[in-house]
């Protein structure tokens, strides 16, 4: 099965995506994770993609489809995948599409601008596998402690509000008309999902299992 999972910038779509994919067994793909790994790394594609992640703009679609083109291509993910966070651009879903890349299902998640700047000031990370947290919403067991590896967690460089604020106004000017193309479509495959975002994360976790039929 291959999902891609839409949303603004602290929807809750790395959270989702790290149980769905566990669940349906298929590997989660995060541009978001990829970029971040190829930074701490000092790639080039990580130096030329800091600035652009700093700023909390996007970075160009051409180095962005390179990277998810050579990623689906690999061996595990030839029972499916989960897309987080791609595509983004209507040119990066067009390319998608010429890459023969077919979509099961294309489940956008809604939530509202100000409970996102709300949820990005609680929010911790795990640098390593991109595992989110928050404060008070979704607590690791121990304080700033990854439940699975023990390591210590981080606040993200572009969680502060200036930059989340600028991320949504990114989200709404160049993702939106994206997602308005998906939900035109009107086809079973890919069939378009909205998801209510808000409430417990089990919760959004069952409305997404529902929609999807699994
Ligand atoms: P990326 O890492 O993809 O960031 P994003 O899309 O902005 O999304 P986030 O990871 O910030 O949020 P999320 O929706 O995954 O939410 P999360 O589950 O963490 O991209 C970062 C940057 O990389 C971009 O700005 C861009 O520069 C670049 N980039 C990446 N992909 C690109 C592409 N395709 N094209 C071009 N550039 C690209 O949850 C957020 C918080 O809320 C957490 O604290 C979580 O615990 C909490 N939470 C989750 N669910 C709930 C709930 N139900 N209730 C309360 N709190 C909740």
């Amino acid at each position: 099965m291959r999902i891609i999972l839409l949303g603004p910038p602290g929807a809750g779509k790395g959270t989702q995506a790290e149980k769905l994919a566990a669940h349906l067994n298929i590997p989660k793909i995060s541009t978001g994770d990829m970029l971040r790994a190829a930074v701490s790394e000092g790639t080039d594609l990580g130096r030329q993609a800091q600035e652009y992640m700093d700023s909390g703009k996007l970075v160009p679609d051409a180095v962005i489809i390179d990277l998810v083109e050579n990623r689906v291509s690999a061996p595990d993910c030839k029972n499916g995948c989960l897309l987080d966070g791609f595509p983004r651009t209507l040119v990066q879903a067009k390319a998608l599409d010429r890459a023969g890349i077919d979509l099961d299902y294309v489940v956008e998640l809604v939530v509202d601008d100000e409970e996102i700047v709300q949820r990005m000031s609680g929010r911790l990370s795990h640098p390593g596998s991109g595992r989110s947290y928050h404060k008070i919403f979704n607590p690791p067991k121990v304080e700033w402690v990854d439940d699975i590896t023990g390591d210590p967690l981080v606040q993200r460089e572009d969680d502060k509000e200036e930059t989340v604020r600028h991320r949504l106004h990114v989200y709404h000017k160049q993702t939106a008309p994206m997602v308005e193309f998906y939900r035109g479509l009107s086809t079973d495959c890919p069939k378009f999902v909205e998801v209510q975002g808000v409430g417990k994360v089990d919760e959004v976790f069952e409305r997404i299992l529902s929609e999807l039929n699994i």
